[in-house]
């Protein structure tokens, strides 16, 4: 399931002043990424890898500078963006039962990791943290989404832990990756 934002005709789009795409990001990204691709559009995915990475989510402005600096329109970066569920279009939320939680546990769900038992690995989480597929857990911090492969088949079954990948993952590894978390010396933007 991908967390992505109605965006009907009436809704203000949240701008801020600064870019988020910034003069640093576009220098690194046209010295040693774009000059990859044969077409620019090409390195739209670094792009918002970049992006994501920067901020922890993709904000709509963002994608609007995107499409600006490859030469898209920003429908087909919307639809680019909106098509992988690695890439998060809304903020995460600081309180409540927001739609994405201070931290995500993501367990790939793709055939490497099912032959591998990758439902023991969604068990595991599901179990430690009282929360289903999809869900966040009540004070906002955690969040347990299953995605298709993450490139990280030869470790199968792999599951990303925010940024950090865990191979060969077991029941007792990603509690340990989620312990670590909450004892709150992995932090995030
Ligand atoms: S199938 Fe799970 S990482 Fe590729």
């Amino acid at each position: 399931m991908a967390w992505i934002t109605k965006n009907s005709g009436a809704t203000q789009i949240p701008r801020r002043p600064e870019p988020y795409l910034t003069t640093a990001m576009k220098e690194r990204l046209s010295r040693d990424i774009v000059p990859r691709y044969e077409v620019k559009q090409g390195a739209l995915l670094p792009v918002l890898h970049d992006l994501q990475h920067a901020y922890g989510w993709i904000p709509y402005q963002a994608l609007e500078e995107a499409a600006a600096f490859l030469g898209l329109q920003p429908a087909d970066v919307w639809d680019t963006a909106s098509f992988y569920e690695e890439f998060w279009l809304q903020p995460r939320a600081t309180s409540g039962t927001p739609p994405r939680g201070e931290h995500v546990i993501a367990v790939c769900r793709s055939i490497a990791c099912e032959v591998c038992d990758h439902s023991a690995i969604t068990s595991a989480v599901r179990e430690k943290l009282g929360i289903d597929v999809g869900e966040t857990t009540d004070d906002g911090r955690f969040t347990l989404v299953e995605l298709e492969c993450l490139g990280l088949c030869e470790g199968a079954p792999a599951a990303l832990v925010d940024e950090e990948m865990v191979m060969c993952a077991t029941p007792e590894s990603i509690g340990k990756a989620i312990d670590a978390l909450a004892a709150g010396n992995h932090s995030h933007h």
